[in-house]
């Protein structure tokens, strides 16, 4: 009764299989009864391309539920740091971040988190966090809550004994620098790629100041040396899902990367993973950093909303054990 006489149809096609046949039923039940004068649509068209666009720009009120999930999410990630001690296994920091989740009447992690000890942490989709964290490394965070359906997305990478080393510092300013940025280069109008090559060529500096590469920025650019220290992209849109719905191109042939506007929400996460190899540095071996934040993009730039410990200073006074 609902598609009968209509000129299109608007489905999610592919999306679930029970329901393809239903509509495909539906069709052919009209159109069966063609000589009763009915009509089936002429135009089946896919549901998602324009949901999907609506779902890039967040209004007030989802931006609001973001901003809740964001900061318990913090709240997650500063317990975590105030827990950690050498010795302990990944999983209790895991279930500090899903206590202070909970306990703040989150729905509970918006993905599957990360906790990752030392050189786990160069293990990009490392999920097991069932190993002990040793003194003198740094251990990887990568989770956030999900709240009234909305995700947050937050990496912290912080030092398991509270203080850094000189080399854990030096490749952890480089990210920072490097997420700094990323995030000056997040505004409307701007390219959704600008951000992920301000990123790219902080840190690719940074592997040249740590005896990583040799060569120009350039250089290294263009001939993506440093993705065997960076493999990932800067960011994703955020929203009910962690990797949320929308187009990162424009939706036609030969289309660019979509132009930023006010009311997006993506993440900023940029990193240095340096797994031990015979040409890197010692002191540099196993080291992984990201740092992730959440921003949304306002009329003039962007707003970070995300707001946990992450300069050296505020890690370390978090973690200060006296
Ligand atoms: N936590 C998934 C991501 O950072 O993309
Ligand atoms: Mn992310
Ligand atoms: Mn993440």
């Amino acid at each position: 009764e609902l598609i009968a006489d209509r000129s299109a149809l608007w489905h999610s096609i592919g999306h679930d299989s029970e329901w393809d046949a239903r509509i495909a039923a539906a069709l052919n039940a009209v159109r069966a009864q063609g000589r009763a004068g009915r009509r089936a649509p002429r135009e089946i068209h896919d549901l998602r391309a324009v949901l999907d666009g609506m779902r890039l720009i967040k209004d007030d009120g989802e931006i609001d539920t973001m901003r809740r999930a964001a900061a318990i999410s913090a709240a997650g990630h500063a317990r975590a740091m105030r827990h950690c001690r050498p010795g302990m296994a990944e999983y209790e920091l895991e279930a500090e971040l899903t206590h202070e989740f909970r306990r703040r009447g989150a729905d509970g992690h918006a993905y599957t988190p990360i906790v990752a000890g030392g050189a786990n942490a160069c293990v990009l989709h490392y999920v097991e966090n069932d190993r002990v964290l040793p003194d003198n490394a740094l251990v990887l965070i990568d989770a956030g809550c999900e709240l009234d359906g909305y995700a947050a997305d937050i990496t912290r990478t912080f030092p398991v004994n509270g203080r850094f080393s000189p080399a854990q510092r030096d490749c952890y300013e480089i990210v920072l620098a490097a997420q700094q940025a990323a995030i000056a280069a997040v505004r409307p109008g701007a390219s959704f790629m600008a951000y992920h090559d301000a990123a790219v060529r902080t840190l690719a500096q940074g592997m040249v100041d740590l005896k990583l590469l040799t060569g120009s920025i350039d250089s290294i650019v263009e001939s993506d040396a440093y993705k065997r220290f960076y493999m990932h992209r800067t960011g994703h849109w955020l929203g009910l899902d962690v990797h949320d719905a929308g187009e990162y191109k424009e939706d036609r042939e030969g289309g660019e990367w979509i132009r930023l506007a006010a009311g997006m929400t993506l993440t900023v996460e940029p990193g240095l993973y340096i797994r031990p190899a015979a040409d890197v540095p010692h002191e540099l071996h196993g080291i992984g950093i990201r740092i992730e934040d959440d921003v949304v993009v306002t009329t003039g730039g962007c707003e970070v909303y995300t707001d946990a410990p992450k300069s050296v200073a505020e890690i370390e006074e978090v973690m200060r054990r006296d």
